[in-house]
């Protein structure tokens, strides 16, 4: 693999997601990293999670390498410090008097919420407050929809970026997927969100089936897709930038059961599949690729300079009017 840069913008700031909820149970504690930071994501004892910076102001020790939760405090492994879940010092239990300098430290805390059965973590590079909500998929908790999620991840060598303008490139899905025509969608903005509407007829032992692709991002780590006709299919796709350079893709896959019954097999399983079999095919190319600041366009590739102008807020500190203007096609 290069190690080259290959890419000129930073981190988007917005909600990504860090965990499965149910995979950080009360008292859990993990090293984990995101955003080029390492962090300790915890939960306390009254079930809020929590994710703050790995590093303990006393004397550097990672909090996730040992740490214990204590009621809603992080226990450092080293001096046994506790920190709470605003990253403030709560107890020094062998000092006789908490010093101000330890009362004025603070490790700094990422936001966190948890819904849709995940823990979603607000980055911004200035450690400004969330300027938007996550969404709320109702079909998680709907009985009439899958208990569970189907999950799978992939570890992707490439900027966030990149790996959404996927979802714009409409001539890639010929080469790429082998998917049979050119696919018609519309792509609509509104603010942080993003939806893209494509009907697809589907060919079946039954005949034809309207089927509808809806892909919705609210900002850059929140992304659902909805394949309504055959068997309706949720798709949670969340990314979530581990370095500038490489993520994390974590596919959450629900399904509408069929009187009463998970779909086991069959169509369903058949979906799942062809949505996987498409990231894996993308992955070589996003691996290798390097971004095009002032791509060659032709008329049908898309609508790549609205996705990029409408990516571009979610930056600071990066300019991307320069290759926006350079594309010069809005
Ligand atoms: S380094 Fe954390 S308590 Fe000392
Ligand atoms: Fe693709």
């Amino acid at each position: 693999m290069n190690t080259a840069k290959r890419y000129p913008m930073p981190l988007p700031f917005g909600w990504f997601v860090v965990s499965y909820a149910n995979e950080l149970k009360i008292g859990d504690v993990k090293a984990v990293r995101y955003f080029g930071q390492d962090q300790v994501l915890f939960r306390g004892e009254s079930g809020k999670a929590a994710m703050l910076d790995a590093y303990c102001p006393h004397l550097g020790a990672h909090l996730g390498h040992g740490g214990l939760v204590k009621k809603d405090c992080i226990e450092c492994p080293f001096h046994a410090w506790e920190w709470d879940a605003n990253g403030k010092v709560a107890n020094i239990p062998y000092a006789k008097n908490i010093p101000p300098r330890a009362k004025e430290a603070k490790i700094f805390t990422y936001p966190t919420v948890e819904k849709n059965n995940l823990i979603y973590a607000w980055y911004h590079p200035n450690g400004d407050e969330p300027s938007y909500e996550v969404e709320t998929y109702p079909e998680i908790l709907d009985p009439e929809w899958s208990d569970h999620f189907d999950s799978y991840e992939y570890i992707v060598d490439c900027h966030i970026q990149d790996m959404a303008e996927n979802a714009v490139d409409a001539a890639h899905f010929q080469y790429v997927h082998g998917v049979v025509s050119y696919p018609e969608f519309e792509v609509t903005y509104d603010n942080q969100k993003r939806t893209s509407v494509q009907e697809a007829n589907m060919e079946t032992p039954r005949g034809t089936i309207k089927g509808k692709i809806t892909a919705y991002s609210n900002g850059p780590g929140d992304n659902a897709t909805k394949f309504e006709g055959i068997c309706d299919t949720l798709l949670l796709g969340s990314t979530t930038p581990i370095e500038g350079e490489k993520c994390i893709v974590r596919f959450a896959f629900l399904q509408k059961k069929i009187n009463g019954e998970e779909p086991v097999g069959g169509v369903g399983a058949a979906i799942i599949k062809d949505i996987n079999k498409q990231v894996k095919e993308d992955i070589p190319i996003w691996e290798n690729k390097k971004f095009a600041l002032k791509p060659v366009l032709c008329d049908m590739d898309g609508p790549i300079a609205k996705f990029r102008k409408q990516y571009a807020t979610f930056y600071v500190d990066y300019d991307e009017a320069q290759s926006i203007a350079a594309l010069n096609l809005d």
